[in-house]
């Protein structure tokens, strides 16, 4: 569907191993356009100062090129003057920042929260750390064996006790695309926030943070075409509020005295230290990215190339998908009989095929397929047909060798 797309991704113009690359791992990281490579360049060689501080000609500059990717984030979920977003380092940071400011004003001791079993461990360590620390209780939304949740069982896991409800927007091993929708009409009848970690969402689905009325929803630059080292999280402005800081240090206060410290408010006083300036501009060419392709022509391509894909696997009786969610995405992963996920992608590589073998930061969800590996194919928009039928042909190239 995007044709000639590749060209404005410079390392595809690389071989690997003497192969043309074939990048399947848009799951795990998604690679750059020229566009975000130059911004990053730009900013440094003319532009660089750091953000919120200087009233110099460089620093208000930089401060408005920074507020400015704010702004077009928040275009871009589809998030209004009530939300804010807050930018930390990755997906992982907003989620922790969630759980620690949530759990230290509001989770006591029983005190249940509500997670899935497709969560990525960014979606699970930091609610455990209350778990330790404040003795709250987690409870697990099943999936059945499609790998879809079993939305009809959240009523049940719902108690007095249940203070929120955090859950992914897309599985990063299955596709799975979870019904949000269905998820926070049921949390808000009881008055329940959900988080959702959109990681997965943000540049593959359609999203839109007050439609869907979540109170969180976090996510990171680096799957959606844009720089490694930053993250964002969208909330209810209502939380800023409620929420104690997350970290402390310059740029997060109003005023410091020897007795006492006041927050600076809103935003600012989530945004502790230097912040990753580059790249939070640099973001703003992948927002552009993303938008001049048009959302609902990524989901197809990625839905279509996922079709393709698991239509052609179907052909090889030793390729085994793991799940085949109602709704999915561009993610699928599969086990070969007989060999380990680490063995196929290391053959894969060498015919320049790039996927992802392991478990993706999902152990509960490898538990629960009674699988200890798999591997991934997780598709962005520079994927086309062909990279799919060297992938089927590198499969079987593996399975010789290992005579399977
Ligand atoms: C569903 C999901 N959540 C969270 C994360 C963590 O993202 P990051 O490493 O950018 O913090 C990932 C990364 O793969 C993911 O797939």
């Amino acid at each position: 569907m995007f044709e000639n797309i590749k060209d404005q991704f410079p390392i595809f113009k690389n071989k690997i191993k003497g192969k043309k690359l074939v990048y399947l791992d848009s799951a795990n990281s998604s690679q750059k356009p020229q566009a975000v490579i130059d911004a990053v360049n730009n900013f440094y060689t003319n532009e660089f100062s750091n953000v919120g501080r200087g009233i110099y000609t460089l620093a208000v500059n930089a401060s408005e090129k920074y507020e400015t990717t704010r702004l077009n984030i928040k275009k871009f979920i589809g998030a209004n003057s009530e939300t804010e977003v807050v930018f930390t380092k990755n997906a992982t940071e907003s989620l922790n920042l969630v759980a620690s400011c949530f759990g230290e004003k509001f989770i006591n001791k029983d005190d249940e929260i509500i997670l899935t079993e497709l969560e990525h461990h960014a979606n699970y360590v930091p609610w455990h750390f209350l778990r330790k620390k404040k003795g709250a209780v987690i409870k697990f939304l099943p999936i059945d064996h499609n790998g879809d949740l079993k939305i009809d069982e959240l009523e049940n896991l719902i108690t007095s006790k249940t203070k929120i409800i955090s859950v992914t927007h897309m599985s990063n091993v299955t596709g799975t695309i979870n019904p949000l929708d269905q998820i926070i009409s049921i949390a808000k009848k009881h008055n329940i926030p959900v988080c959702v970690d959109g990681t997965q969402g943000a540049a593959h689905l359609d999203v839109n943070f007050d439609q869907l009325g979540c109170d969180f929803y976090a996510f990171s630059g680096h799957k959606m075409y844009g720089p490694t080292g930053v993250g964002m999280l969208a909330l209810k402005y209502k939380w800023l509020d409620e929420f104690g800081p997350f970290l402390g240090g310059g740029g997060m206060i109003d005023f410091v005295s020897k007795k006492d410290i006041a927050y600076a408010r809103g935003v600012w006083k989530m945004e502790a230290g230097t912040m990753p300036t580059a790249e939070v501009v640099a973001l703003n060419e992948a927002i552009t990215f993303i938008n001049n392709l048009g959302k609902q022509n990524i989901i197809n391509h990625e839905h279509q190339l996922t079709q393709i894909a698991l239509e052609k696997l179907k052909n090889n009786n030793a390729v085994k998908i793991v799940a085949h969610p109602k709704a999915q995405g561009g993610v699928f992963s599969f086990n070969i009989d007989e060999i380990h996920s680490h063995d196929v992608s290391t053959i894969l590589d060498q015919e320049g095929v790039a996927v992802r073998g392991g478990h993706h930061c999902c152990q509960i969800l490898h538990d629960v397929l009674s699988i200890n590996s798999s591997v991934r194919v997780s598709f962005g928009v520079y994927n086309t047909s062909e990279d799919i039928e060297i992938l089927c042909e590198s499969i079987k190239k593996c399975q010789k060798i290992f005579k399977k």
